[in-house]
């Protein structure tokens, strides 16, 4: 493969992708899943992102609100209870679900979770207020509509994708320590061991219990589910794109360090920058690569790979040096080789970082678009076309 020397800055010390802990090199698609596969995701859940619970003893989902007329018509807006008992813990999150009006078949559906709580996606009074704080700095739940430039819901809605979300505070507070309200509460005993249940873990675990109903909802295609995340919640999507197959994309907008972007260029954020900052993210584990970016024997290129053969679209910003932007480029270009194994060549096309606003799409996709650290427009955009794309022709 031809590589650009700066593209590729740090990736000439990567730990093998295709080549099994006792040396047998990979070469079909069986040998990586049923042999390598595994061995990478142990180590992803060992040592960084902490182990997953099964099912809790109890769930049950209750529709509290529900309106045909919603966003001027477009679309039906639901919002449901997830309520979960574990061992005598209780907690409950809400989720809520936008579902396109005009569309008579079983619509693509985004499941995403946000920062700021659901009432801050829309102005819709009728969504539930989320009263749970979202990180233990907030005094107050933030102002409905608060987040609505990051949720532009009647182009998603008018182009016939449903959209369902959760708050991140709503699941497990983004903070250190926890209360036993929270997700991270059902499973106490998950605690006190060094691949613990960590907040990326929970955030991503609860993903898929909305999906275990949202895959059930005759208006919602089960084939056609995207995890989509920004930031701190695109690392989330990555990793609940790992855990639960029934994920047919995964979207990473703008996820950086400890999601898309290669660790060992230490370019931007470092793990002893994530460990330092949001220790509780990862598990206990992760701490012992603090100041060893560079040797650590796993990278973000080979999480990358544990998705495939499903599609992956990465996004990046100009200004966003502090996620390194060729980090995340580079990582999701290195997994190809695992994408060739089930005969998909050149997922993510061309080894150099796309010219910005100028999006790659093919199986896998990725854009670096102008501008700062955020999920913009132009973003949702770009997943509905590259997406339009797959689903349309299926
Ligand atoms: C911080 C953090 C990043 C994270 C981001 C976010 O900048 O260092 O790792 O992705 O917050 O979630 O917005």
């Amino acid at each position: 493969m031809a590589q650009d020397k700066d593209t590729f800055k740090g990736s000439d010390t990567l730990p093998q992708l295709l080549v099994s802990e006792n040396g047998q090199e990979i070469k079909t698609s069986d040998e990586w899943q049923n042999i390598r596969r595994p061995e990478l995701l142990k180590v992803f859940t060992e040592e960084m992102y902490g182990c997953m619970p099964g099912l809790p003893e109890e769930i049950k989902y209750t529709v509290f609100e529900s309106s045909t007329n919603a966003l001027g018509g477009i679309a039906t807006r639901k919002q449901i209870t997830i309520s979960m008992v574990n061992k005598g813990n209780l907690t409950s999150v809400d989720l809520l679900l936008y579902l396109p009006n005009s569309v008579k078949k079983p619509s693509p559906l985004f499941l995403t979770l946000n920062f700021k709580g659901n009432h801050a996606i829309s102005d819709e009074p009728e969504i539930k207020i989320c009263e749970k704080m979202m990180a233990p700095s907030d005094k107050e739940p933030y102002p409905r509509a608060n987040a609505s430039s990051r949720w532009p819901l009647k182009l998603i809605l008018s182009k016939g994708y449903a959209l369902a979300t959760m708050a991140r505070g709503d699941i497990a507070i983004d903070g250190k320590g926890y209360p036993t309200n929270n997700v991270l509460g059902l499973f106490p005993e998950l605690q006190n061991r060094n691949d613990n249940f960590s907040t990326i873990g929970a955030w991503a675990w609860t993903l898929s219990r909305a999906l275990d109903y949202l895959e059930k909802q005759p208006e919602i295609n089960p084939e056609q589910i995207i995890v989509l995340g920004h930031s701190r919640l695109g690392k989330t999507a990555l990793w609940a794109g790992v855990n639960d197959p029934r994920f047919t994309a995964v979207i990473s907008n703008d996820s950086g360090a400890g999601g898309a972007a290669l660790s060992r260029r230490m370019l931007g954020e470092t793990i002893g920058d994530l460990c330092k900052n949001f220790p509780y993210w990862f598990c206990k584990n992760f701490q012992k690569y603090v100041g060893h970016d560079k040797e650590m024997p796993f990278d973000q290129y080979q999480l990358m790979a544990l998705i495939a053969p499903r599609h992956i679209y990465v996004a990046s910003a100009q200004d966003d040096a502090w996620a390194d932007p060729e980090g995340e480029f580079t990582s999701l270009m290195l997994a190809n080789s695992v994408f060739e194994l089930y005969g998909i060549p050149n997922a993510l096309p061309g080894t150099k970082m796309p010219s910005v606003n100028s999006p790659l799409r093919w199986h896998n996709g990725y854009h670096m678009r102008t501008g700062k650290h955020d999920l913009t427009e132009y973003d949702w955009q770009s997943y509905i076309n590259f997406l339009d794309k797959h689903f349309k022709h299926e």
